[in-house]
């Protein structure tokens, strides 16, 4: 048995998980820190980083405590290396290369998209490979080619707002608070999908890159009045609103379905796997089931408690690279961006 210790710190879920054998989750800990962000209306990278700082090691230690394991148990320490707010996965980096060279064990750098485009797996008994993975996120949307877990290759991705982004702002524009995604969502389920018209972008007929700016204007819009971005709140009633959720959640969803369906024919693929916050999203989760049984394709929805970020995806994936032979050293550096990865 191999115990791997996941630390995730890339926005604003400090996370650690102790994880046997890249499926076997002892403990998943994550403290949000929505209460320190809701104000701004969007995480604040230095408020962030600073509440990194303030819980990581006690929740290091009570992960610990709850999988009922002593650091000499553990067999390598995974990380949120990239992508990411820089000041917060420093955080997470240094603390890992820290307890690594405490307790003289391995150390695993994990790319974070990557986490998520394999965090389906965790609870299968067998890994899902070939899959084409949909990757939604509050700061990604990707699709993959996943072959093994060290062989991802990147197939699209977003070239504006990532799909989570767009139910945030959504939900900002509607006044609904933050994080908006799960707000919209449930508003969605009351409201009617084809009450209002939205653009569906598709960027050409065979590319498989998202672009939901647009759509984020034309609710602006919708809501305000054509070129006006504000006083048009007051005139909508809650069914309004809800039709306006529905409607919009309905035009990003048939825009994610279209694409991830056509990269798996395009790969001769014949599974499909979704991670990301955005894929607890309940109008995906059903669309996209409907859609891949009518083709023939095996769905893999992440389980609700892997979809946002956590630590338990790392610790997977780091197992999983750990035992092809990856190992990082003290050199290991956090990076903002994967650029095209
Ligand atoms: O993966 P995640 O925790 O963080 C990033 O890596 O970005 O995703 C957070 C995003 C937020 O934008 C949040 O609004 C969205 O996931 N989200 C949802 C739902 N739950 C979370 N979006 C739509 N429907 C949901 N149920
Ligand atoms: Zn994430």
């Amino acid at each position: 048995m191999t115990a791997i210790l996941g630390i995730e710190t890339s926005c604003d879920e400090t996370s650690v998980a102790v994880v046997d054998d890249g499926r076997r989750v002892r403990c998943n800990l994550t403290a949000t820190q929505f209460d320190l962000h809701a104000k701004y209306g969007g995480v604040v990278p230095e408020i962030a980083s600073r509440a990194h700082i303030e819980r990581l090691d006690a929740l290091v230690e009570e992960a610990l405590t709850q999988a009922t394991c002593q650091p000499d148990e553990i067999d390598a320490i995974a990380v949120t290396q990239m992508p990411g707010l820089i000041g917060s996965l420093l955080v997470g980096v240094t603390a890992a290369k820290t307890l690594a060279w405490a307790w003289d064990k391995p150390l695993v750098g994990v790319n974070h998209i990557h986490a998520h485009a394999t965090s389906a797996a965790i609870d299968l008994p067998h890994d899902p490979w070939p899959a084409v993975a949909l990757v939604v996120s509050g700061g990604h949307t990707s699709l993959y080619l996943v072959r093994d877990y060290d062989d991802i290759r990147l197939l699209g991705a977003t070239i504006d707002d990532a799909a989570g982004e767009a139910f945030d702002k959504v939900a900002s524009i509607l006044k609904l608070g933050f994080p908006g995604g799960p707000i919209v969502d449930k508003r969605a389920a009351q409201g009617n999908p084809n009450r209002v018209k939205l653009p569906r972008t598709m960027l050409g007929e065979v590319s498989l890159d998202f672009s939901f700016s647009g759509l984020k204007t034309a609710v602006l819009y919708h809501v305000h009045g054509p070129g006006r971005t504000t006083g048009g709140l007051e005139r909508l009633g809650e069914s309004d609103i809800n039709d306006i959720c529905a409607s919009f959640s309905a035009a990003v969803i048939d825009v994610l379905v279209e694409k991830t369906l056509a990269a798996a024919r395009g790969f001769g693929v014949k599974t499909v796997v979704v991670g990301g916050g955005v894929a607890a999203n309940s109008m995906l989760r059903a669309r996209l089931g409907e859609r891949c049984a009518k083709d023939g394709l095996a769905l893999h929805l992440t389980p609700m408690k892997f979809c946002t970020d956590n630590g338990a995806m790392i610790a997977a994936l780091g197992y999983h690279l750990f035992s092809r032979g990856r190992r990082d050293d003290l050199s290991l550096s956090a990076r903002a961006s994967i650029g095209l990865a």
